[in-house]
């Protein structure tokens, strides 16, 4: 944030539907297949500067200062007050304008889109990357958190004998990312349990379970940044230290990969994975970042990223390349690595607006506000004798996930019952042992959490 006072957000036009000139050229052997759209190179001397970040057809602007104006960006129904809304995000403005415009485009002359498809690419990754303080070529594209996962833990070598560490709190789509890879590699995973009560986890409990697993075959920890079971947000950085330590004096192909879900930490947290340490940060930007519904990126440190291998072909210049001039050339792994197939580009290429939304606002002020949001509203239900607090109450071990179990009702009961008799939408968390979930968010206001403890203590 600057220090003159809150960001106003500027919508500016960017993709304007009108003349394109441009001069593109294809690269050697790709001249007869032009489809893809992936094998260009190209000079443009258009004015358009497509898919960057801020962008905005309206001529409005959103004061980021003002967290009223934040929450009326999004086209959520203002009857309800949404504490669901991270679990698939609707889109605050910037970016239905952003997937407006890219459609309009798509609709009128798809050719001439796709004839760019890899710079808009190309400023998506930058876009994530200068979020995430990272580097472009290092980032790939998905379509979601679990075909991150699918990726990434297929990609892996992994073989016969290797130990895939993992925890008992993750979420379906690691769990079951691993089971398949294992099934493939051969390799074998094991589920430890990081506490025992989340309300009452401790940085040093999960480390010593992290430590004391760790074994010489170990090649993969997969964990999850927050966890959609619990609440827990893990002491990742901690964690990724013990890593580091397992990991000294390893050969390279020994070393242990630590892998992120970082779904729930992505967009409410302002950490991102220089500070976490981990060696693939895999996430959706349709959740916390509010970004199009349909997308998701990983990024994986230079050394994991190399040892990857794609699953689904890339659509990027040196893997089509390779099979025009029937060559093995290596290019960079973020492109590489991105499954290639026609996308849904109105939603891919409009991430970079989400992305644009948050810095503007700023991405310590929305980590702020979501830890205020959570910690107010932990503090009310915690005084209420029919709830249990199952998130802990210390910023350091949570974030913005809230989750609860009330007395005399059960989880799909009592959300059933919120709905219907105060207009609160809340959800269950979809595991064996299920609990009420509230994710407060800058799609809610301090109000409407207020609103939200009176109304859990009625229930
Ligand atoms: C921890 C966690 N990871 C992954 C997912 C799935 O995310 P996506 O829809 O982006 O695949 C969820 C829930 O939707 C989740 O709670």
């Amino acid at each position: 944030m600057s220090p003159s006072g809150p960001p106003r957000l500027p919508y500016r036009k960017t993709v304007g539907s009108e003349g394109i000139r441009r001069r593109t050229f294809l690269t050697a052997g790709a001249a007869t297949a032009v489809g893809a759209g992936a094998m260009l190179l190209e000079g443009c001397d258009d004015d358009d500067s497509s898919g960057t970040a801020s962008s905005g057809a309206s001529g409005q602007t959103i004061d980021g200062g003002d967290w009223e104006q934040v929450r009326n960006s999004f086209a959520l129904d203002p009857d309800l007050a949404h504490f669901a809304a991270f679990v698939l995000a609707g889109h605050p403005a910037p970016v239905r304008d952003a997937i407006g415009r890219w459609r309009e485009k798509l609709d009128t002359d798809p050719d001439a889109v796709l004839h760019e498809a890899t710079r808009h690419d190309d400023e998506v990754r930058a876009a994530a990357a200068e979020y995430l303080g990272v580097r472009a070529q290092e980032i790939v594209l998905t379509d979601s958190t679990t075909m991150g996962l699918g990726l990434t833990y297929h990609g892996l070598r992994l073989q016969p004998g290797d130990h895939i560490l993992t925890s008992t709190h993750d979420f379906y789509s690691t769990h079951e990312s691993l089971r398949l890879a294992a099934v493939q590699s051969g390799a074998r995973v094991e589920r430890v349990a990081l506490y025992d009560d989340p309300a009452a986890a401790s940085t040093d409990q999960v480390v010593s379970r992290i430590r004391d697993a760790l074994r010489p075959e170990t090649r993969l920890v997969a964990l999850t940044w927050v966890h959609s079971s619990t609440g827990v947000k893990l002491p990742v950085r901690a964690i990724s230290d013990v890593v580091a330590e397992a990991n000294s004096g390893r050969h390279p192909d020994e070393r242990v990969v630590f892998g992120l879900d970082a779904v729930h930490g992505f967009g409410a947290e302002a950490s991102g994975p220089a500070d976490l340490g981990c060696d693939v940060f895999i996430s959706g930007t349709h959740k916390w970042l509010f970004g199009p519904r349909g997308t998701g990126l990983v990024w994986l440190r230079p050394d994991a990223g190399r040892t990857v291998t794609p699953i689904i072909p890339g659509f990027d210049a040196t893997s089509m390349g390779n099979w025009f001039l029937d060559r093995h050339a290596t290019g960079p792994y973020g492109p590489q690595l991105s499954p290639g197939g026609y996308k849904a580009f109105e939603h891919r290429w409009a991430v970079a607006d989400a992305f644009a939304f948050h810095r503007e606002i700023g991405q310590d002020r929305i980590a702020a506000r979501t830890t205020e949001l959570a910690t107010r509203l932990k503090d009310g239900l915690a005084e209420q004798s029919n709830v249990r607090l199952v998130t802990p109450r210390d910023p350091e071990l949570s974030a913005g996930i809230v989750c609860c179990e009330l007395a005399g009702i059960d989880p799909g009961g009592a959300i059933l019952a919120l709905r219907q008799e105060h207009d609160i939408v809340a959800s269950v968390t979809p595991y064996r042992e299920s609990y009420v979930r509230f994710g407060p968010s800058i799609a809610t206001s301090p109000d409407q959490v207020d609103d939200l403890v009176l109304a859990v203590a009625s229930l």
